[in-house]
């Protein structure tokens, strides 16, 4: 072997395409619009609230916060979501062995997969989905199957709720082999904004019953809801049986650098995650673990989860109060932060000049470039979270967070309303 083949990265970390956030950046920076409103990433554009700092703050002048916490996480916080969780459960769950804190919602999904594909197994996700699964799949050799979820058929020509975004239940039963291991459901959704109903999560957890299938539900946006929530896990005894419930204090408490999150579930599966979670990490931020052990302690008495849907959906309110001035049709959502709007009436001029990499992308990237060149506001592309495939299916959409101060949104909205003079009659 040369030295040069010797020096090659692995494949695992060289894909061939440009993914969607340096392009993303790219084109703000080569924007002569600055600066550039980013409505893309979801991030918060504000922080989380004083007795959340004040936590962080005091637990900074603890020593023992500053130290390696236990693997498994900080006694005070496992408990902290044991007691705050237990209610939705119908039962006490046991803080020392169905709780598992990890560095973000992302590094416990990478800990169940580490923990439980063998190489060659298979793992069902729906498109679209968020875009972490797939390296965090196939690091431990997973193959991914793809179930595509449907848009309403009016999609382009009306608004609609983002809970008629469909699953085809026939398509994900032909999906399930022999070999399929794990199923990964998102609910609230990114980017749909879909929350599953009760009957959907039945049907997806009788299926996994049947053929022995571990449920990974990431319910990352599990206190932004406009509509119902069901939590899988909750169905059945049988079902909480092979799910792992996925939490993220970074989504809960607008603190999405803390980098903590969480795995719940019964024990037979939380002791594996945990032993990944020790191999990959081996222990999580410590002082930030104090902190939001004493946000979910504190959350009720403050009104903090109620508060929080409220203002969130008062946003989502005020920013999407654009798309109808505009005759715009959106999906609109049932939870989380992200909306996705259809641009199929939006012409693009035909000589418009695109990078080569721009150009060769479907059409939302191509009004993502645009969008940010002619109006300095950035949104996704979600062909992105689809596979080429199926990425057909919403090439016309752009997803939108709303998580940001009232004052970019607003400053959004006046940008969007450049679209006009682009709009198809
Ligand atoms: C659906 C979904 N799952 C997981 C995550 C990652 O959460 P965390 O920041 O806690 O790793 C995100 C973040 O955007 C997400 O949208």
């Amino acid at each position: 072997m040369s030295q040069t083949e010797k020096l090659k990265p692995a494949a695992r970390v060289t894909g061939q395409r440009q993914d969607v956030w340096s392009i993303v950046n790219e084109a703000a920076l080569a924007s002569p619009i600055q600066p550039v409103v980013n409505m893309g990433q979801g991030f918060f554009g504000y922080n989380p609230p004083p007795f959340i700092l004040d936590a962080a703050r005091s637990a900074l002048e603890r020593v023992e916060c500053n130290q390696y916490s236990p693997t498994k996480g900080r006694p005070r916080l496992k408990k902290a979501i044991a007691d705050a969780y237990s209610p939705f459960w119908g039962r006490k769950l046991d803080p020392e062995t169905e709780v598992t804190i990890t560095t973000g919602a992302n590094e416990g999904m990478l800990s169940a997969f580490m923990a439980f594909i063998e190489q060659g197994d298979e793992v069902v996700i729906f498109e679209p989905f968020f875009d972490q699964y797939i390296s965090n799949i196939e690091m431990p050799g997973g193959k991914i199957v793809y179930v595509p979820m449907h848009p309403p058929a009016s999609g382009a020509t009306k608004t609609s709720s983002a809970g008629e975004w469909t699953i085809d239940f026939n398509e994900l039963e032909k999906a399930i082999t022999p070999r399929t291991k794990m199923m990964v459901i998102n609910t609230p959704h990114n980017p749909v904004g879909k929350v599953y109903s009760k009957e959907e999560l039945q049907r997806i957890g009788d299926i996994c019953l049947k053929n022995d299938i571990i449920i990974l539900s990431d319910e990352v946006y599990d206190r932004l809801y406009y509509v119902p929530f069901t939590r899988i896990a909750t169905l059945s005894p049988d079902i909480e049986n092979i799910t792992i419930t996925v939490g993220s204090a970074g989504k809960n408490f607008y603190a999405t650098g803390w980098r903590v999150g969480w795995l719940m579930g019964p024990s037979h599966l939380i002791k594996y995650v945990s032993a990944a979670h020790t191999r990959i990490c081996y222990s999580s931020v410590s002082p930030l673990q104090e902190a939001c052990a004493i946000g979910f302690e504190q959350a009720d008495a403050n009104g903090f989860w109620d508060q929080a849907v409220t203002d969130m959906k008062r946003k989502m309110d005020r920013f999407n109060a654009v798309w109808p001035e505009l005759d715009l049709p959106f999906s609109d959502p049932e939870g989380g932060y992200f909306v996705l709007v259809n641009m199929s009436k939006v012409q693009i001029p035909e000589d418009y000049n695109f990078p080569p990499h721009v150009a060769s992308r479907p059409r939302d990237f191509k009004l993502c470039w645009f969008m940010i060149q002619e109006f300095g506001l950035a949104a996704i592309p979600p062909t992105e979270f689809y596979t080429d495939a199926n990425a057909h299916i919403v090439e016309d959409y752009m997803r939108f967070a709303v998580c940001k101060p009232d004052d970019v949104l607003e400053t959004a909205k006046e940008r969007l309303r450049g679209l006009r003079k682009y709009l198809k009659e």
